[in-house]
């Protein structure tokens, strides 16, 4: 279905040939059907009676103000932070943007000339303001039992003293600085200590493999990595370093060296003396770090570069989505504050990894700059059991509970009876992120984890949005299971047809978001024509989310899934283009397509076609291979489920894939396959049903 953009074609899909087929992903059958039933879940007269935003007419009238006078809603808001020099408002903007295309570059920009530093803001404010000794992170390890606590204070010595080193290793406002870590409190810490020295982190998720981490590595040009020697997860050990090593050799060989790696050692998973070590290159962190826990504060612009993100995409190598300080700033603190409900003194626990989005905005920022108590978690919610995540609710008494539905899948299974008997009394509020939350898996959090006291805040947003795009706000209106609600203050959705046309009242088609937002993504890095072609192109005048949505009668938006060659896997984005081209890097595969289909408890499963050069029989041993190549090329989590040898692959007379097709027979749908008349050869399909399951 190409759209058509000026100058370009792009084309955005996928599903297949009709628009109703593109939204309507496998994903979300179970939730599609339950929408006849809408029931509405109103919060408890006693959580709305302290609720921050606690009734439909105060979020109204608050809404109209910050889309009507969105600098002065943001302004307001600005002023509760701290800033060296205030922002240039001599025209009385606090922001400008371009975000239609057909008007030239895009440019978005908040509170620039305004001089600040969000390391400052999130933890020494706090600590200069008399609450150094609250607690900021409670940090629990894999094994239970092992267990840290770091008041503000601590906090703030611990990210001075390696701010500090990273200054003395020569890391100036502007370098790029790669972190590769597990969940330890030094990953937080290393976030911060960059932001500090203005200093651009960027971090890599450490189920990233070598290859994966040596292209984002490269990519930025970072001069230094933090990392750690190794993690256990569960029963696993990971050997980070050697990973580490094997990335470095290959950013070598590419040509781009990098000067220091600061290793943090995790004596529980390897020893030191068992760490392969680089002299010259490598440096233990504890004893190099000095003891001073004074380092002056870089202030930086608004608009400098706070950090990177890699995130996949549809087509090619994965994006830099960058992030500037001010407005990122402002937004992830006030939306972690009103989705939340947070109220001082609140245990907040996200249980995302940093090296998502989720874990950046959602356990780093956005709580800290709140003063909040965050709960870090190192292990996995299975590990020794799966009561570990309800042990951890009852041991520090947490308030706010935030996580995916794919964990709350892989929970509900092991049955309510690891969950019921932990104390789960001082929950308040539940939310979830990463794709639509099905209805059993919502009934289960509500009623089973919740014990229907708590509401559910189903946030939908991205990467490249910075902060909750569209989310309850758990006191001011009901809910509607599987549907993420309304927006948040200054965001305004839109959804398009195919053309491009804004539809209004009850619709289903692509959501994009009109005018800017403070938390919004800058640019891609070192691609700010990527930035504009892939979200500014495909619908002129907005910002292209890549998701499909309904929205019903009474204006509440219900997310459907990507509509673009994106697949969700347990909450992480991966792109089929990616793990296509690690497949066909197997000197045996000469061609693969990659779609997504539905699975019971990663939301989607990855499904792939591969045609083999002539004559290779399809073995056991090669289809392993297959899977590690994909394992070794970009991380485990993005391994196929399923190897389906495809002799050859549906593909139109001028020679595209047709993914709709393959997408029916991943999801097995055999006699719904659609129209197949534009096909070449329309023998492969046969061939590639009777080959289904072999
Ligand atoms: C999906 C994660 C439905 C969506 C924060 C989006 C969701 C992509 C939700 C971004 C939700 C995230 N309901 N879908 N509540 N939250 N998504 O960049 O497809 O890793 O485009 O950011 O996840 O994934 P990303």
């Amino acid at each position: 279905l190409p759209v058509s953009s000026g100058s370009r074609m792009v084309s955005l899909v996928v599903n297949g040939a009709s628009s109703a087929d593109n939204l309507a992903p496998t994903a979300v059958s179970e939730q599609v059907k339950s929408v006849a039933n809408e029931e509405l879940f109103y919060p408890s007269d006693e959580f709305r009676a302290s609720a921050l935003i606690s009734s439909r007419e105060q979020y109204d009238n608050l809404y109209k103000r910050s889309v009507e006078d969105p600098d002065g809603f943001w302004a307001d808001i600005a002023s509760n932070f701290f800033w060296k020099t205030k922002w240039d408002d001599s025209n009385g903007k606090i922001h400008s943007e371009n975000v239609d295309i057909r008007k030239g570059r895009i440019n978005i920009e908040w509170f620039k000339g305004g001089k600040t530093n969000i390391c400052y803001n999130a933890v020494d404010r706090h600590v200069e303001a008399g609450r150094g000794d609250d607690i900021a992170i409670l940090w629990e390890g894999n094994e239970p039992g092992d267990e840290k606590t770091l008041t503000y204070k601590d906090l703030l010595g611990s990210i001075c003293q390696l701010a500090n080193y990273l200054r003395t290793l020569g890391v100036r406002k502007g370098d790029a600085v790669a972190i590769y870590m597990p969940m330890i409190t030094d990953l937080p810490v290393a976030m911060l200590a960059c932001s500090r020295i203005g200093a651009v982190h960027s971090v890599v998720f450490g189920g990233f493999s070598a290859d994966a981490l040596s292209q984002r590595i490269t990519d930025c040009r970072a001069k230094v990595l933090l990392t750690t020697s190794g993690v256990c997860r569960g029963s696993k050990v990971i050997k980070l370093k050697e990973i580490v090593d094997e990335a470095l050799s290959l950013c070598l060989a590419g040509g781009h060296t990098l000067e220091s790696v600061l290793v943090f050692p995790n004596d529980s998973a390897i020893k030191r003396q068992d760490t392969p070590w680089i002299a010259n290159r490598d440096i233990w962190w504890p004893d190099v770090v000095p003891d001073s826990i004074e380092s002056p504060i870089e202030w930086v612009d608004a608009e400098d570069p706070l950090f990177l993100l890699y995130t996949s995409g549809s087509t090619g190598k994965p994006k830099g989505v960058l992030h500037t300080t001010g407005g990122y700033m402002v937004y992830t603190a006030t939306t972690f504050k009103y989705a939340f409900d947070y109220r001082k003194g609140d245990v907040y626990w996200c249980t995302a990894d940093c090296g998502w989005i989720t874990g950046h905005s959602y356990v780093t920022y956005g709580p800290f700059l709140n003063g909040a108590t965050v709960v870090v978690f190192e292990g996995v919610p299975t590990y020794p059991d799966a009561s570990r995540c309800w042990e951890i609710v009852e041991k520090y008494k947490v308030n706010i509970l935030y996580t995916a539905p794919t964990a709350i899948r892989a929970l509900m299974r092991f049955g309510d009876q690891f969950v019921k008997p932990l104390a789960r009394k001082s929950l308040r509020v539940l939310g979830s992120v990463g794709e639509p939350i099905n209805p059993s898996a919502w009934s289960w959090y509500y009623e089973v984890v919740g014990d229907r006291h708590c509401p559910i805040v189903d946030t939908w947003w991205q990467t490249e949005t910075g902060g909750f795009m569209i989310t309850p706000l758990p006191g001011a209106w009901p809910l509607k299971p599987g549907s993420a609600t309304l927006p948040f203050l200054g965001v305004q959705p839109a959804i398009v047809d195919e053309k491009g046309n804004e539809l209004e009242g009850e619709c289903s088609g692509y959501l994009c978001i009109k005018a800017s937002w403070p938390g919004a993504f800058r640019t891609l890095y070192e691609a700010h024509e990527r930035y504009e072609t892939t979200y500014f192109s495909p619908f002129q005048g907005y910002y292209f989310s890549g998701d499909g949505c309904r929205r019903d009668k009474d204006g509440y938006y219900w997310l459907t899934g990507r509509v673009d060659d994106v697949i969700n896997v347990s909450g992480h984005r991966i792109g089929t283009a990616e793990v296509e081209s690690a497949l066909v890097s197997h000197p045996l595969c000469t061609e693969a397509a990659v779609v997504g289909y539905e699975h019971e408890v990663k939301g989607q499963g990855i499904y792939a076609f591969v045609t083999l050069l002539e004559g290779v029989p399809f073995t056991d041993k090669l289809r392993k291979a297959l899977i590690l190549t994909v394992r070794e090329q970009i991380g485990a989590f993005a391994a196929p489920d399923i190897i389906h040898w495809a002799p050859g692959l549906p593909k139109t007379r001028s020679g595209k894939i047709m993914r709709r097709i393959l997408r029916k027979i991943a999801s097995k749908q055999l006699d719904d396959l659609g129209d197949t008349s534009t096909l070449a050869e329309p023998a492969v399909i046969e061939q590639l049903i009777a080959l289904t399951g072999k």
